[in-house]
């Protein structure tokens, strides 16, 4: 049975993430669990074990709710002294603190200087003529949402082309399963498959989506996304006509990165 929660006083939220774990978070937890039991708080803790929490740079990473406070480097020997606390709140464990509601700024293990957004370049496409365009990093995380938001809420005036299906017309549906993107249309009643996650040794790898680039035309009465893989060169584009606030929406949205 579940732990009850209606005992529930403080809940610990710990990354196990890929750069926590290798930070040995597993033995945090399992100090936590320990320590927690042995002062009596097991009842009224509850411990959840999370994947990647966005705060790899502080690993191994702690929430505690009650006090809204995050925790960086809490290793095995550092336990000890968070739970000496008592979990109570307005007791922590300050040293170890990097965010708190209502802190200005946070206070990480490490500073990372944030990436700046790729800027729009002018070029020649052997198609369109000269295009102002930007990157958009076709990262997981970027690219399934541009895929849905293009397809399935701005699909008025997009004309739609893929190298295998050639042109598609009307609403789509984008699904995901397992590191692709399903586009699916029933005006043709196919389902278009956008690889986004691929290791660097299996035969998906060369059907990544390596590039995802914005651009619109100089006389700016068209813009539109083109997304291509390695092996194919452009497997799917995407383009309007107006671009009714479209243009900006998509270079602050997806063309600016954050770290
Ligand atoms: S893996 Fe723990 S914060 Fe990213």
């Amino acid at each position: 049975m579940g732990k009850d929660l209606t005992k529930v006083r403080n809940t610990i939220f710990i990354c196990t993430g890929g750069s926590c774990k290798k930070q040995a978070a597993e033995d945090s937890v399992r100090e936590l669990r320990c320590a927690l039991k042995m002062a009596g708080l097991h009842e009224n803790t509850h411990t959840i074990k999370t994947l990647c929490m966005g705060q790899c740079e502080n690993a191994p990473v702690m929430f505690v709710d009650n006090n809204n406070t995050w925790y960086k480097k809490m290793t095995k020997d550092t336990i000890e002294d968070l739970v000496s606390m008592k979990l109570e709140v307005g007791k922590t464990l300050e040293s170890n603190e990097f965010y708190k509601k209502g802190w200005k700024e946070m206070q990480p293990a490490k500073i990372i200087t944030p990436k700046t957004r790729s800027e729009l370049q002018w070029q020649d496409d052997a198609v369109l003529g000269r295009v102002n365009s930007i990157r958009i990093y076709p990262w997981e995380f970027n690219t399934y949402p541009l895929l849905k938001e293009c397809f399935t809420q701005r699909w008025e005036g997009l004309s739609l082309f893929t190298k295998k299906h050639g042109a598609i017309e009307g609403k789509c549906h984008v699904e995901y399963s397992e590191g692709k993107a399903f586009i699916h249309c029933p005006s043709k009643d196919i389902s278009i498959e956008i690889v986004m996650k691929a290791v660097r040794e299996s035969e998906e790898f060369p059907h990544k989506i390596s590039e995802i680039k914005l651009f619109h035309t100089e006389d700016e009465k068209q813009f539109g996304l083109h997304f291509s893989n390695l092996k194919e060169g452009v497997v799917l584009q995407a383009h309007w006509e107006k671009s009714n606030g479209l243009w900006e929406h998509l270079i602050n949205n997806y063309a600016r990165i954050s770290s």
